[in-house]
């Protein structure tokens, strides 16, 4: 029977499928994320550790972690650990796929309207006593019905993000490494390099996971290529974006708006220009939260460390150690 490390309180009852699986766990008990050198020594006196995206695990964490067997991330993105290295170690890492796409389409999808449509501001404004009179002229917005969404990255996210657009007329572009026929004709999209999608969407939405490829996709060249009156939605990971180039793609108006559910760093310095912004909306990281669907991916993540302590591979591995760990 295994210890097992939650590195935060999660939703649902993983902490209670451990314990009938016969497993000890060991809980980080605060709201902010255990500090490195707690991390590291939580890994230390671990079998298995669920794991959130804002852990940062290293070969060191690991070496010094010999009895770890698997690090379970309760997210689909996972470059808080290098997937290589934790192999080279002999420990499975695992994601949780499949259920969150949904969710977190339907928050992106949520952040386009607001952002479109001036949902904050205008709430904002009508909570400090700024309605005084229906008015003609006041915060109007932009049309998402017709407009052309771009989705950059087709993965699961992206499609559910792709089939939403097309219930609301959009047309949609898409830009992936791979491309999907099979998408195409279901959902009425259509391939196009990057830099032809920047230059002909209203909306560019990013999907993309995070990883040398990735890093900085858009930068200067690539706002530069965008229309002045598109919006751009994140809820990947901020490092996708190089944030300077965005600031001052909205500062000199080259981009109407952003929405960004991430950004680099996590959370961002309250004196960042970002907030400054009037005509950006920044939230917490939070696309998958729904309580059915965190309770869902922190059961599936409890579900890959039973398999790995019981001597089986897990269900999600985004690594495979030729050596794993016993
Ligand atoms: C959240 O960001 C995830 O990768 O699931």
């Amino acid at each position: 029977m295994g210890s097992v490390f939650i590195s935060r309180a999660i939703p649902g009852d993983a902490p209670g499928l451990l314990a009938a699986a016969g497993h000890s766990v060991e809980q980080w008990p605060e709201d902010l994320p255990a500090p490195r050198d707690a991390l590291a020594a939580a890994l230390a006196r671990s079998d298995a550790a669920i794991t959130m995206v804002v852990d940062h695990i290293d070969g060191g964490m690991l070496a010094a972690a010999p009895r770890l067997r698997i690090i379970a991330n309760m997210a689909v993105g996972f470059d808080n650990v290098d997937p290589l290295v934790a192999a080279d170690a002999g420990v499975w890492l695992t994601n949780t796929p499949g259920v969150l796409a949904e969710t977190s389409a339907d928050f992106a999808f949520g952040l386009m309207l607001a952002l479109a449509r001036q949902v904050v501001a205008s709430a904002a404004d009508t909570r400090s006593g700024g309605w005084k009179s229906w008015t003609p002229t006041a915060f109007l917005g932009t049309d998402v019905h017709g407009a052309t969404l771009g989705v950059v990255g087709m993965g699961e996210i992206g499609e559910a993000m792709a089939r939403r657009a097309s219930g609301f007329g959009m047309k949609v572009l898409y830009a992936s490494r791979t491309r999907k026929p099979e998408l195409e004709d279901r959902l009425a999209c259509r391939w196009s390099p990057l830099d032809a999608l920047l230059g002909q969407a209203d909306f560019v939405s990013l999907h993309t996971p995070l990883n040398a490829e990735t890093h900085h996709l858009l930068g200067p060249t690539q706002f530069r290529s965008m229309k002045p009156s598109a919006m751009l939605i994140n809820t990947s990971r901020g490092a996708v974006v190089d944030q300077d180039a965005l600031v001052a793609a909205l500062r000199s108006g080259n981009l109407a708006g952003a929405a960004l559910d991430v950004t680099d760093p996590e959370p961002l310095p309250l004196d960042h220009p970002l907030f400054a912004l009037p005509n950006v909306i920044i939230t917490p990281h939070i696309a998958s939260a729904s309580l059915a669907t965190r309770s869902k991916m922190a059961a599936m993540a409890a579900n890959n460390v039973i398999a790995v302590l019981e001597g089986c591979e897990p269900y999600n591995p985004v690594n495979r150690p030729l050596h794993p760990r016993v």
